[in-house]
């Protein structure tokens, strides 16, 4: 009988299956011909590991310095934001926005330079590791669809939407759908066109994308309720980002961000609600409630929210939560980084910043993360918020991983012998690892990006 086992590899892997869980498989992990983890092994030398190896059609081993790792889902990025990476950042939200950001987005009409940015973001994020994305892309439906169809070309997991946005004062007038009606219209069209390139090979999904309430009027927020309901997509929003844009809400509605996207329909199932840094206790009973998430994004927040997240509060609340690159109000892309971030940014709200305030004052206690949480949120949380099967190394999982050769970064990390265990080498990895040792990224059982000695 012909072996449905297409891969087996074989080596030392992390995953993070729970926050406070790290587990390292020693051993050999099988993948079926649908891209779908069919056997983890805990010892390569037992028969049972032996005799899986021998029935794959191909095999992989990695070498004594590499870890494989779940692939990391990017549940916040701004697709059309890429050529502005690292720039403007010394601009309050509000300004950056009108200043930088929409007259970059509304370059997107011109197909040519859409076409020449996803081909040089998608591979590059694949490259850094990021298997799945959510992206915005620009309110240009051609614009949208070249990002679905580099997605699925380049073998990117990504829920893709267009943006939409209406509002006569929060838009400016070159950069805005010219009605609530046009808007939907639009973002109709948008997702089934998404949805149909994703079809065939299932990776890539719409995703409705009212900007954020400033940007829209309350005719367009409710019919997106509406549309997701007809059209069964998800949602993604900003919420309760800054002071500015969580008083602008208030003003306009007396509610807060949350409670209004609930009225309007838009907390559902699935829902990735960036930032979400001002959310209350009472908001977040309703976010994790209603089963919607929070794209924590530790790097942008630390330019543009005026607060840090309070992740271990929310993760108590059982609200969903997910690490976000937001490209490109966050400098970098990768998460990785993000996790080092959003670790450093938890040790800063738990100690407090301002020297001059007594200690016992100073911060909100209990509020650090460590780099399991880290790297649990960015991989298997993140894939729960959205309802993906990967994020994990456990058998019926989707198969998306990157490798990391801890010998090859240039950032100085190594393993020392005699120093070294596994928790710190997943520390190291976590904190240390380059673009250059990433060595190969894996997405449904398919090599994606990089090199594997696979035979
Ligand atoms: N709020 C509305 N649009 C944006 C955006 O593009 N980036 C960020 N960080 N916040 C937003
Ligand atoms: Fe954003």
């Amino acid at each position: 009988m012909m072996s449905s086992i297409e891969l087996a590899v074989t080596g030392r892997m992390f995953h993070a299956p729970t926050p406070d869980r790290l587990e390292t498989i020693d051993g050999v992990v099988t993948v079926d011909t649908d891209g779908v983890i069919a056997d983890v092994v805990h010892d390569a030398t037992s028969p049972t590991a032996i005799a899986l190896v021998s029935q794959a059609r191909k095999r992989w081993r990695l070498l004594p310095w590499e870890r494989l790792l779940p692939g990391l889902v990017d549940t916040h990025i701004h697709a059309p934001q890429w050529p502005q990476l690292g720039t403007g950042l010394d601009l309050p939200l509000e300004n950056w926005l009108f200043d930088r950001t929409f007259p970059l987005e509304a370059r997107y009409a011109d197909v040519g330079f859409a076409r020449d940015v996803w081909e040089h973001m998608v591979p590059t994020l694949l490259g850094l590791g990021t298997t799945t994305a959510v992206y915005y892309s620009s309110i240009h439906e051609d614009a949208t669809r070249l990002l679905a169809q580099r997605c699925e070309v380049s073998g990117q997991r990504a829920y893709v939407g267009r943006v939409a946005m209406d509002h006569p004062t929060g838009t400016p007038e070159w950069y805005r759908d010219e009605s609530a009606d046009v808007a939907l219209e639009r973002s109709r069209r948008s997702a089934g066109e998404v949805a149909e390139i994703g079809a065939a090979s299932g990776l890539v999904k719409p995703i409705l994308t009212p900007r954020f309430i400033p940007a829209c009027s309350d005719e367009l927020l409710m019919g997106m309720g509406r549309l997701a309901d007809e059209v069964g997509a998800m949602v993604q929003t900003h919420c309760s980002e800054s002071d500015w844009e969580h008083a602008n809400v208030r003003q306009r509605f007396g509610r807060s961000d949350t409670e209004m996207l609930d009225a309007f329909g838009l907390l559902r199932a699935g829902t990735v609600l960036a930032h979400g840094n001002l959310v209350s206790t009472s908001d977040a009973a309703l976010i994790g409630g209603r089963g919607a998430g929070i794209a924590h994004c530790p790097l942008s927040n630390s330019y543009f929210a005026n607060c840090v997240l309070p992740l271990r509060r929310l993760l108590d609340a059982g609200v969903r939560v997910g690490i976000g690159s937001d490209v490109a109000g966050g400098a970098s892309p990768g998460l990785l980084p993000q996790c080092a971030h959003a670790i450093s940014v938890s040790r800063m709200l738990e100690d407090g910043v301002d020297g001059s305030i007594d200690s016992d004052r100073r911060g909100v206690p209990g509020s650090r993360i460590d780099s399991v949480v880290a790297f649990h949120l960015a991989t298997a949380g993140g894939a729960a918020m959205l309802g993906l099967n990967v994020g994990v190394f456990t058998p019926g999982s989707r198969f998306d991983a990157f490798a990391v050769d801890t010998q090859r970064s240039a950032s100085g990390m190594r393993e020392w012998s005699g120093i070294d265990d596994e928790s710190r080498v997943f520390e190291k990895i976590v904190h240390l690892t380059g673009p250059e040792a990433i060595t190969s990224v894996w997405v449904d059982g398919r090599l994606r990006s990089g090199t594997a000695a696979v035979v």
